[in-house]
């Protein structure tokens, strides 16, 4: 069969009459040669026909064109104006930035302007931002994060690929690779926690799950992580902030997720809006040329963020729109977002030798090559082929795997004389502005979900009780009493009733008082924990403070469920209630995920991915930190010791933190070896036991300490766990295989070493309660 045959009939025709077209001009025909010649029957492996054909391309291409391909271009959630379609038939747009909710059809139209009227033909990729999903929409992903389930969070990237995909899209801006430690900024509710080795394992398997087994696929979504780098440190977590960090703190805890995604393959990395120690990460020649393509051999496309190019003036670095793009292009951003500025001054930046042509055709050829790869020289309407049409939106969704996905992340934090499990016949008092909310429980990043397909606390608890059982609901308080400061906030659209706060907390009270448990429903809105939403304050918002403590005075069983973005820091609140469920943002299928674990049809197994403090002041509070030369010690207290002396300075909730309803043991770890040659690899082994009477997960943790080195050494550092499940009374053995390099650091001199010396090792089911034992690397 000759290779043109797989390509798809509509395509073929299109091609035939690009050989026409391409004949009447002096030098397509030596083109057409390498074109006809470079079209695979499959992949990306056949890189000789991928070259020659982005040669034949580049030949072609005039300097415009060219530049036109390192345009992003903002596409709305509607029909294409002529406007928008003639630029992109003039060859002026590369790729387009898409709004949820834009159609395949949208999409289509503007495919075939790029693809049937552009001079060269060459077809636009799409992107958009399915952080946690695009119509089934899964639990923010420090929720995910929670679950510490590989398999359950690529299954929910895989389901954001394929829903993606079938809406037209090539790429997605995702994941969110930030480390963060600091709850003040809204943005960590898009990441993976404060964790590097716990980041780096999820970055790999979304990265793969994301991308399937060949980006070529119609199913699979090219992944771009961001944001590249240092973005999760911004100075007092306020958004768009500063980030100024010591070189080994970056090399170590924030820039090994992006360079896990890398080894995985990821195809485009997006700059940070931030600058990173004085030079914003867009124009930063060390992170995108040193470290990004020469250290980790990254080929795949650089993309600035929305505006960031433009805003290089008002980070400083540049005088003007010029400077701002050639500071940008000469660093190694290839493509920018939404906005016109390589368009507008690489002509003359090149002309005046401030920019080269090999510049400007390697950025090019990074473009086309992730075309090629996205299949769409082969197809350029491969993703847009779904039968979709036909079948229903609510059909479409995945909820099987997003109610799993969602169970998986809630987290136990407390549970008193076994309030939780409820009893499936009891009469319960569910209150609070988020308990009947099916936006917020959305989360942040939402793409093309719909509240209208979400399942709502009150509705999955509906779902859940048994049929004699009486369900009350009362809203008892507004997300927060002052929606005027919430006005900004993006996303924001915080419904408020106007009844007195009085009124509404009396209405919950009396609620509660005919109820045999009260099961309250706070936390924050969706757009509180999103970009551009920085608090000083993580208390929950005090009309919802004041809600909880009048429940609490009725004397009722109290069950706080709270949904929210980040680390809240409830240390009355967790002493009020008698279980506390942490639940994030759930996604679409988050009521009834939160109504499996409150009636025990699901064991929560739930770990927290970020410590939660006791107060905004202990921040950034993690539990890697250094030892520091006067670590506190409660057992000795003194006055010349680091802590604070205002507070119980331990947090309110550890890393690695979360109750099941059954009991887990855990042996001393047993070690293969007590001195480790050099290279040597170390086995640690424990023994896990349920000894509760429900069967149930947990997660085995192991951390490692470097008691003494050549610079200082976290005081633990996970590198290491399981998920297991065990039935009551089950006792298994997990063992953990540790290479010897996972006991590498950087040295003086930022280069990985691992020096001989005496180790511990510990093995826990949080990052606290933990069994030790040593072992020596030796010389
Ligand atoms: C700005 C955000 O920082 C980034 O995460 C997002 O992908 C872009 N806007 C596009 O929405």
């Amino acid at each position: 069969m000759s290779r043109l045959c797989v390509l798809p009939e509509t395509w073929m025709n299109k091609r035939i009459g690009l050989i026409k077209v391409l004949r009447k001009r002096p030098v397509a025909t030596l083109w057409l040669a390498a074109l006809l010649a470079a079209y695979p029957a499959s992949g990306h492996s056949m890189s000789a026909d991928k070259d020659a054909l982005l040669d034949a391309l580049l030949r072609q291409m005039t300097v415009q064109e060219k530049i036109g391909q390192l345009r992003m271009q903002h596409a709305r959630a509607a029909p294409p104006s002529s406007t928008e379609l003639d630029a992109v038939a003039r060859g002026e747009v590369g790729a387009m930035f898409t709004e949820p909710g834009i159609t395949p059809a949208q999409i289509r139209a503007l495919q075939q302007a790029a693809t049937q009227r552009s001079r060269l033909r060459i077809p636009l990729f799409f992107a958009g931002d399915m952080v946690h999903g695009q119509r089934t929409i899964f639990p923010i992903n420090l929720g995910q994060a929670s679950s510490w389930d590989l398999d359950a969070i690529a299954s929910a990237a895989r389901v954001a690929a394929i829903e993606g995909s079938a809406d037209g899209l090539d790429m997605t801006f995702a994941p969110v690779l930030d480390i963060s430690r600091d709850p003040r900024w809204g943005r960590m509710s898009e990441g993976y926690g404060e964790d590097t080795y716990l980041a780096a394992r999820i970055a790999q398997v979304v990265i793969r799950a994301l991308q399937g087994p060949t980006l070529g696929a119609s199913n699979s979504l090219m992944a771009c992580v961001k944001h590249f780098a240092g973005y999760g440190a911004v100075e007092g977590g306020r958004d768009y902030n500063t980030t100024d960090m010591s070189e080994r703190r970056l090399a170590e805890d924030h820039l090994p997720p992006f360079k896990a995604a890398v080894d995985a393959g990821a195809g485009a990395v997006m700059t940070a809006l931030t600058s990173l120690n004085g030079v914003p990460a867009t124009a930063n020649r060390w992170l995108l040329q040193d470290v990004l393509r020469r250290q980790w051999q990254f080929n795949g496309l650089v993309i600035s963020d929305h505006g960031a190019v433009a805003e290089l003036t008002d980070h400083g670095i540049a005088e003007d729109g010029q400077g701002a793009a050639e500071a940008a292009f000469t660093a190694g951003t290839q493509m920018s977002m939404s906005d016109r500025y390589f368009a507008r001054y690489l002509p003359s930046l090149i002309k005046q030798g401030l920019a080269s042509e090999q510049q400007l055709d390697a950025a090019v050829r990074q473009v086309l090559s992730t075309k090629y790869d996205l299949g769409l020289f082969h197809d350029p309407f491969r993703r847009l082929q779904a039968p979709h049409a036909a079948v229903g939106e609510a059909q479409r969704l995945h909820r099987a795997e997003a109610r799993d996905m969602a169970r998986r992340s809630l987290v136990l934090l407390k549970n008193h004389k076994q309030v939780l499990p409820l009893n499936p016949h009891a009469n319960i008092a569910l209150v609070g502005p988020l308990a009947d909310n099916a936006l917020d429980i959305l989360g942040s990043w939402h793409a093309s979900g719909k509240p209208g397909h979400a399942i709502t606390l009150r509705r999955g608890i509906e779902n859940a009780q048994a049929p004699d059982a009486r369900l009350v609901y009362a809203k008892g308080a507004n997300i927060s009493d002052d929606p005027l400061a919430f006005a900004l906030l993006a996303d924001n659209q915080m419904s408020f009733d106007p009844t007195a706060p009085e009124t509404l907390i009396a209405q919950a009270v009396a609620a509660a008082r005919r109820a045999d448990v009260i099961v309250a429903a706070l936390g924050e809105a969706r757009g509180m924990s999103h970009e551009g939403a920085s608090r000083t304050d993580l208390n929950l918002p005090e009309q919802q403070r004041a809600l909880l403590r009048a429940l609490k005075a009725t004397g009722k069983p109290l069950v706080l469920v709270l949904m929210n973005g980040r680390p809240l820091t409830i240390t009355e609140e967790s002493q009020w209630a008698d279980a506390v469920l942490e639940t994030w943002f759930s996604g679409t299928e988050g009521g009834n995920a939160i109504a499996d674990v409150l009636f025990g049809d699901y064991n929560p197994s739930g770990k927290l991915a970020v410590t939660f403090p006791r107060s905004a002041g202990q921040i950034p509070m993690y539990y890697n930190h250094l030892n520091t030369g006067r670590p506190f010690d409660p057992a000795t207290p003194s006055a010349y010791r680091s802590r604070y002396y205002d507070i119980d300075d331990t947090p309110l909730y550890p890393f690695g933190f979360g109750l099941s309803y059954t009991r887990f043991s855990v042996s001393p770890p047993r070690l293969s070896s007590a001195r480790l040659r050099s290279g040597q690899d170390l086995r640690v082994a424990a023994t896990v036991r349920n000894e509760g009477t429900r069967s149930g997960e947990t997660v085995v943790q192991l951390y490692v300490r470097d008691r003494s080195a050549s610079v200082s050494r976290p005081v633990k550092q996970l590198i290491g766990f399981e998920k297991l499940l065990l039935e009551p009374g089950q006792t298994r053995e997990v063992v953990l295989e540790i290479p010897q390099s996972a006991l590498g650091f950087m040295d003086r001199d930022l280069r990985p070493v691992i020096e001989p010396g005496g180790f511990d090792v510990m093995v826990g089911l949080d990052s606290q309660a933990l069994e030790k034992a040593s072992f020596q690397v030796m010389p």
